[in-house]
């Protein structure tokens, strides 16, 4: 049964918890959708301050909206547009203080003030990204990165 441990209130004590919970719940006999989904389901519930928390994932060069927990979103994304297609793009983790400074930024909730987006890219081929969004500006910092790239690194190898 699933338990976050409310008592884990610092980020020092949640967030390896929350690579464990991850390198628990990925597994390679699933179909990609059900680790997407739990993984989906998991940062929203670590993350402070998200407001939403999913994938787009690639198909015929453009990102199509993939398991995610949220309000409903945009369904479509060209590589190069909004903060999703230009970090798929650049296949680089892009942190955007201030959405409303990004140039084409894509709003799909308007709460959304700061996002963070981090490529999926398996045997150097862009799958898709995760996509996390939070109504505070300046919400993710290098420890969000960090902690959301290596477990994107423990999704990609169980894929
Ligand atoms: N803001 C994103 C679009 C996706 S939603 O935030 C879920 C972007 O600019 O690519």
């Amino acid at each position: 049964m699933y338990d976050r441990l409310q008592k884990h209130e610092s980020i020092t004590e949640r967030y390896p918890l929350f690579l464990e919970y991850v390198k628990g719940y990925m597994d390679s006999k699933l179909p990609s959708v059900s680790n997407y989904a739990n993984f989906s389901a998991l940062v929203y519930d670590f993350f402070d301050d998200v407001n939403w928390a999913g994938f787009y994932l690639v198909k015929d060069d453009v990102l199509y909206l993939g398991p995610f927990q949220g309000k409903p979103a945009c369904t479509e994304i060209r590589l190069g547009s909004g903060v999703c297609g230009t970090s798929a793009q650049m296949k680089k983790t892009l942190i955007v203080k201030d959405t409303s400074t990004f140039e084409g930024h894509i709003v799909c909730d308007s709460a959304s003030r700061s996002e963070i987006v981090i490529p999926l890219i398996k045997n150097g081929v862009l799958i898709g990204v995760l996509d996390i969004d939070s109504p505070l500006l300046n919400r993710f910092t290098d420890q969000d990165r960090e902690t959301l790239e290596k477990a994107v690194v423990f999704l990609i190898d169980i894929l």
